[in-house]
Order: structure tokens, then sequence, then C-alpha cells
């Protein structure tokens, strides 16, 4: 599926920077052309004759070589690509494509190309996490430039947490999806994934809502999508972008999730990750309500909402093959899951403490049960990126070799 692809893979300056050489040798193995740009930092940690010798081709350092301008020009570089790759992306990197600063040959090809963009951030944590890479990621994707990773564990720096560049194997994923044209283990599967809370209107200008960022689900659409998978993502109102290589419905209402959702049937894969309001307002007024001197505060009723997951459960030809849903709970967490699971008549429930404290809920990070009918297996305290990905990875494994 790679066959005869053309990656333009371009090394910045970090410890993560041997993974790539890893990664241009699985893509090599793929039948894909690999070139590369090595920065000044990335030449630190790998050496341009390791490049040159897994791309099979010449490695391409600085924009003012008279004989690397002569050959190819930075323009012809960044074009002559199907896709171009940045890994490791480091901070600086980052902040140069979003600032759209280029004062190198890696940055100034990245400001002239005119094809997709892939990014594997690795850094330290505190780095990842600091406002300033957090709001230029999120420029970058707001531009459609997808990313992969980081996952959390230890760093090379002796630190632990998010900041670990996506292992080559993921990155090859996330670069099939873009290339192969809907290759990967759930191409041709169709999935929808809730995602986000719901905003329950009290009236036009006030709603009840909850406290859910839709990253986890967000983070699922887009590793379902990484493996081929026609994602659907139906999310309520959050401040993320729409994920690139998947549609995304945004919905206000549990009653608006679930016609979208309907809409979106059929599907093999359902994921309702979002934190869909439990109640609805019964009363809800068409004028903004007043307060008036005297008069008592106004009596809000609350009618249930449809459950979009018992609803995508329940038997019938219409069902999705592998229903998944979520269960966020502060306390008896595997005892209210499992009881969950046989309630709403899913397949599998991803269990996650939101207690206070758990830094769960707005998060980049979670620790999961994921509890079938039968087992239940708990994941360590990952970021939700790499939860995301894991239980792609599951969902696939599950449908293999059914229809
Ligand atoms: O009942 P509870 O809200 O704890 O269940 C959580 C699971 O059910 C999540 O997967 C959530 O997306 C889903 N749900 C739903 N529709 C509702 C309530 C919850 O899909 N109205």
């Amino acid at each position: 599926m790679l066959d005869g692809r053309r990656v333009l893979l371009i090394i910045s300056g970090g410890i993560a920077a041997y993974k790539s050489l890893e990664l241009i040798r699985r893509l090599k193995d793929k039948g894909c052309a690999v070139r590369c740009i090595l920065t000044r930092g990335g030449a630190n940690f790998v050496t341009p004759l390791a490049v040159a010798a897994l791309s099979g081709d010449k490695v391409y350092q600085e924009t003012f070589s008279l004989t690397d301008e002569a050959e190819m020009g930075h323009i012809r570089l960044s074009r002559e690509a199907d896709l171009v790759v940045v890994a490791p992306a480091t901070a600086n990197l980052l902040a140069k494509m979003a600032a759209g600063i280029a004062d190198d040959l890696a940055s100034t090809a990245l400001l002239a190309t005119d094809k997709p963009v892939l990014v594997a951030p690795a850094m330290n944590t505190m780095m990842w996490d600091h406002a300033a890479t957090r709001a230029n990621m999120a420029v970058l994707e707001g531009r459609g430039i997808s990313r992969i990773g980081p996952n959390s564990g230890d760093l090379a720096c002796g630190e632990v947490g998010g900041g670990r560049m996506a292992e080559p194997a993921e990155i090859l994923a996330a670069i099939e999806a873009h290339l192969g044209g809907g290759a990967g283990p759930l191409a041709g599967r169709r999935a929808i994934v809730t995602s986000g809370p719901t905003h329950e209107p009290i009236d036009p200008v006030r709603y009840i809502a909850n406290r859910s960022s839709g990253k986890q689900g967000h983070a699922i659409a887009s590793a379902l999508a990484a493996l081929g998978a026609e994602v659907t993502l139906v999310s309520g109102p959050v401040t993320l972008p729409d994920p690139a290589g998947l549609t995304t419905v945004r919905v206000e209402s549990a009653a608006d999730m679930l016609r979208a959702v309907e809409a979106a049937l059929p599907a093999d894969i359902a994921v309702c990750a979002a934190a869909v309001a439990d109640w609805t307002v019964a009363n809800r007024s068409g004028e903004k309500r007043k307060k008036s001197p005297g008069a008592p505060p106004p009596v809000i009723e609350l009618t249930p909402n449809p459950d979009i997951l018992a609803t995508l459960s329940k038997p019938g030809p219409r069902r999705p093959r592998l229903v998944v849903g979520f269960a966020a709970e502060t306390e008896k967490l595997m005892e209210h899951a499992r009881d969950k699971l046989a309630r709403k008549g899913c397949d599998w429930i991803v269990a996650n403490d939101v207690s206070a404290g758990s830094g769960t809920f707005g998060g980049d990070s979670n620790a999961v049960h994921v509890i079938d009918a039968s087992a239940a297996e708990s994941w360590p305290r990952l970021g939700k990126d790499e939860v995301a990905a894991r239980l792609a990875a599951r969902i696939a494994a599950a449908l293999e070799g059914t229809p």
C-alpha cells in the first residue's frame, strides 16, 4: 500500500531521532521512497551517513548548500512527496511551524510545502505541557496538520510523563492511514464515535453542561481512522479542532447527538465516549428567563435524555458489531462498570476514575480498565492518545477475520 509512495521525512534534534532510523527502514521495507532532511540538531543525534544508508538517498541538510540547491531546491524537495513527516518534531520546530519561520532547510520546506504534514512530537514532559507548545500545536492542528503521539512513559531525560515520541510502528500506521487510501486493519469498516459533553438548553442563553473536554473521544476517532476505518465523530461542544481524516458532526444536546448517531448508521463499530447529560430540561424556555425583584427563583424541571449507548446496543439488524461504552465513575469503579455492561447491553466498557484529583476530566492522561463479558484488563495511566491507539488496536484485533 505504500509501494511507490514518497515520504519526505524531517528529522529534528531530539534523542528520539534514533527511532526515525527504524521508521525509515520500515517505510523502505514497504516500498516507500523516503527522502530525508536532517536538521542541525538532528545531526547531533543521528549521523547523515546512517540516514543516507537506510533511505538509499542523499540527505538534505543546508538551505544554502550550493550543491543541494542546484540538485534539488527546497521547493521541489517539499513538493515531490506525497506526505511530509516530521519525526521527531521538537518544541522548537513546532514553534517555528506555527509562526511561519523559515530559517533553515526543514522549516523552509515546511513553509513551502503544499502536501499534508504529519508531526510526531518528542520532548520533555514540561515542554510538551507548556502553554506555548500547546498553543502552537493547537494552531497547527487548526491548519489541518496531523499529529501522532506523543505517548507518555519514561523519557530519556529521566522524567516520566507525556512527550515520548510515538513508536515507529504507530507512526507507520499513521502514514499508512494518510497514504494507503483506506488501508490498514480497519479498512472497509465504518465507525461512529461520540465525544465531548452535551449542552442541554435552559433558555436561549443558558444550558446545563459537564466538564468533558472531548480529548479521549477525539483521540479514539483519530486512532480508528489511522487504522483505516471510515469514522464519523459526533461531538458535543468542545474547543478541540475537528480531527483530520474523518467526518466530524458537531451537535449540542443529547437529542441532537442521538439523531446524528442514527444518521451515521450503519456502522461496524460504535464507541460512546461522550459524557452525555443524563437529563435535559423539560420546561425549557423559548425566551431568556428574567429575574424580577421578589419573585422566587425559577424551578428547572428535568426529564431523562435518551441513552445513546443503550439505543445503539439494542439487538437488531442495525446494531454495530462491536459497541463500546465508557464508565466514568468516582467510586466502586469495577462494580459499576460491570453493572453498566449488563444494563446497557454493550460489548465492552472502558472504565475510568474521574474522582477529584484523578486529573482525567480535561487532562491528557487516563488510567482505564477494559471490561467485557468474560474479563477485565487494567491498563497503566497512559496519555489519552495512547489509550486511544491501544483501544483501536484491540478493536481491530476483535474484528479481525469477521465479515
Ligand atoms: O449511564 P452513564 O452515563 O454512566 O453511562 C456512560 C456511557 O453511556 C458512556 O459510554 C456514555 O457515552 C453513554 N451514554 C449515552 N447516552 C446517555 C448517557 C450515557 O450514550 N444518555
